[in-house]
């Protein structure tokens, strides 16, 4: 039986998982993420419950996590410290709400929900017995836990006397974390002293607590957070989780200050968009929002199940990593003539969106990361990123994965395949499949998203273009005598190509389609000549004085420039009516070729939108702090970048400041 695929991958799952497991809890190396050890485990259930003739007897997934480490002492929680149940989405949620109306009956329609924020950091219990801190542990297994009063003493928001009027006993639950900045600072040193790089703040904040030295946690900078009272004794008692809040507040503890309350989940679900806009800004590391019925008597009616209570759930944002398995690889021809390999996976959720394809940029990838067909692989997109593969498992291999070649030949036309540096290119000038892709690149960069890839082939097929200068001169009786073609659909398309005749500078140097050259260079290169004559007649020299443009890049718009078809296409675009937009009448002095860098939230503006103010003024925008920079646009808890600008005497701008400017 051991020979069926399913049973070997069900093994194989449950060995990685239980390698991961202790290599994080118990020996707190972490070499891997969270996300890749849920996605393993979510694998790992499913199959289960498929196939629920190979699950176990003793299922190693309900097992808690966290062995006493030696070093501490143990220590028995009064009450067990519980978990949470995890929701992945909205839909969850509202199934976790259809599951306790059911148990509340009539008494659903006093239901409230309190949000806060889910910190990603290490749950502490802390013990205070008439106002003084008595003593402290992490969670272990939820009923006993490792006695880190010492540790915990070093870290400034934990009070070590509470302020008066206090229970006479009291046990609070929250949150140890590092925040951001201070996790960057540490992972520099450690770098630079060849000590653990951590993961992330939570890697960072455990490790630190579980320093033997206190004095070591002390440089750690480690904040708490306060949200739960597990018992509390000779006080009024709050009689709701929100009251617990304002308790704790009052007694001296920090509570964060980002949270709701509201009688349905409509209220939840904005609660849960409004802090993902803030969370790639906040200060602090958090996965989630916690949703927890506000009301005691009801968190009573409702009680515990297992080790999670039933009267709170944790809504989980959506992974940023996953894994998944290559199914194959294929090989894609570019606009350049590039051939790219593009893996194809088992299709994936990853932060939000089904993932069933990315590319692997080169063979030096494929061979840097050995990826194989049949391998299992962690992929990742932060944000809207493009999807990509960053590690192999090879822990997961069964001997039977393959090998990948470059072809031989193009795989769309079969010409010969030339070699440069890493790169593979297809030598057929006229290959179809290298048109067709600078065809759909030329029509994204003029942002004529009316046509997609299969409007062109069809337009091609007609007859009707043979390059993309030839969209401008289509009529709207040209698609609409076509069979299957709206009259609609062909205004629209007419119209939009009609409109985008007139194109920004940068734009129209983008969409040529050059080797090497994308949306920044172009941006540079219209910014530095301003008119297109001179970028056509520039020497290699010139376009290499360019910032940011090094040799390769420099000799192949040089190339490009010098060809007669490209200079033939570039009159055709013009005679065909396209239009170069004055970016000079645009460019603020206040702006032009000055470097920004953004950092911390800004008030009325989304980063994007100061980006694009900036760009479109003529300045640059860069991710990090350099001499070079012109200004910072400095918002609300900023990063490190701040510090790094004042230690460089660069200008800081705040939110009114740059708005003024940009008016100008
Ligand atoms: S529990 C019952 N609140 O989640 C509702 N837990 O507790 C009381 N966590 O591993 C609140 N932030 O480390 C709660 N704001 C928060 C939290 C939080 C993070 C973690 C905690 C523990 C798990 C379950």
């Amino acid at each position: 039986m051991k020979n069926n695929p399913i049973e070997k991958r069900i093994i194989k799952l449950r060995e990685q998982i239980s390698v991961l497991r202790e290599k994080y809890h118990v020996l707190n190396d972490p070499s891997t993420t969270d996300d890749v050890y849920d996605s393993l485990t979510r694998e790992l259930r499913d199959l289960e419950s498929k196939y629920p003739e190979y699950k176990e007897t003793i299922n190693s997934l309900d097992r808690v996590a966290g062995k006493v480490s030696d070093g501490f002492k143990k220590f028995t929680h009064a009450s067990r410290m519980l978990s949470l149940n995890d929701a992945f989405g909205e839909s969850d949620v509202l199934d976790w709400e259809n599951r306790i109306k059911k148990i509340l009956g009539n008494e659903s329609n006093k239901l409230e929900y309190f949000c806060e924020l889910k910190f990603d950091g290490l749950a502490v219990s802390l013990i205070y017995e008439n106002g003084i801190f008595l003593s402290g542990a992490t969670r272990g297994d939820g009923f006993v836990g490792e006695d880190i009063t010492e540790n915990l003493k070093m870290i400034n928001s934990i009070p070590l006397k509470l302020k008066m009027p206090c229970p006479k006993y009291i046990e609070v639950r929250g949150e140890v974390v590092m925040s951001k900045s201070t996790w960057q600072k540490i992972n520099k040193q450690n770098e630079k002293n060849g000590k653990t790089i951590f993961a992330n703040t939570r890697n960072a904040a455990a490790g630190s607590l579980r320093q033997l030295d206190p004095n070591l946690v002390k440089e750690r900078n480690l904040d708490f957070f306060a949200y739960d009272i597990a018992q509390i004794d000779g006080y009024n008692e709050p009689k709701s989780h929100n009251q617990k809040h304002d308790l704790l507040k009052n007694i001296g503890f920090v509570v964060d200050g980002h949270q709701s309350l509201s009688k349905d989940l409509l209220g939840v679900f904005s609660f849960i968009k409004d802090v993902e806009k803030i969370r790639p800004n906040f200060p602090y590391g958090t996965d989630g929002v916690v949703v927890c019925v506000n009301d005691n008597v009801l968190q009573d009616l409702l009680g515990v199940i297992g080790k999670a209570p039933r009267y709170a759930v944790a809504y989980k944002y959506p992974a940023e990593k996953a894994t998944t398995i290559v199914l194959d690889i294929t090989v894609n021809v570019g606009r350049t003539g590039v051939l790219t390999p593009l893996a194809h996976f088992k299709p994936t959720s990853v932060a939000g969106s089904t993932v069933s394809k990315a590319t692997l940029h080169n063979i030096d990838q494929i061979e840097r990361l050995d990826i194989r067909v049949g391998d299992t692989v962690v992929i990742q997109k932060a944000g809207d990123v493009i999807p990509e593969v960053v590690e192999t498992l090879f822990n997961m291999r069964t001997g039977k994965e393959k090998k990948f070649t470059m072809p031989k030949h193009c795989p769309a036309c079969n010409s010969d395949i030339s070699k440069k540096d890493i790169f593979y290119y297809c030598t057929n000038k006229n290959c179809h499949a290298k048109n067709r892709r600078i065809m759909q690149h030329f029509v994204n960069a003029y942002e004529i998203y009316e046509i997609g890839p299969k409007i062109l082939d069809r337009l091609k097929e007609e007859g009707l273009i043979t390059d993309a200068a030839d969209l401008f001169t289509l009529e709207q009786s040209d698609l609409s005598g076509l069979e299957r073609f709206g009259e609609k659909s062909a205004d629209n398309i007419i119209k939009s190509i009609n409109t985008h005749k007139k194109i920004e500078f940068w734009r129209f140097i983008y969409a040529l389609g050059i080797l090497h050259v994308g949306e920044q260079t172009s941006r540079d290169l219209a910014n530095h000549f301003k008119d297109l004559n001179k970028l056509m007649n520039a020497s290699i020299l010139e376009i290499n004085n360019i910032e940011n443009i090094g040799p390769v890049v420099a000799n192949s718009i040089f190339e490009f420039f010098s060809k007669k078809e490209n200079q033939l296409f570039i009159d055709k675009l013009f005679l065909n009516g396209v239009n170069i937009e004055n970016i000079i009448k645009n460019n603020n002095n206040n702006f032009y070729e000055k470097n920004f860098v953004i950092t911390g939230t800004l008030n009325t503006l989304t980063r994007d939108d100061a980006k694009k103010i900036i760009l479109k003024n003529g300045g640059k925008v860069s991710g990090s702090i350099s001499k070079n920079t012109s200004y910072a646009l400095v918002g609300e808890n900023p990063g490190s970048k701040y510090d790094e600008a004042i230690r460089l005497g660069v200008k800081i701008l705040d939110e009114t400041l740059f708005l003024k400017m940009a008016s100008k």
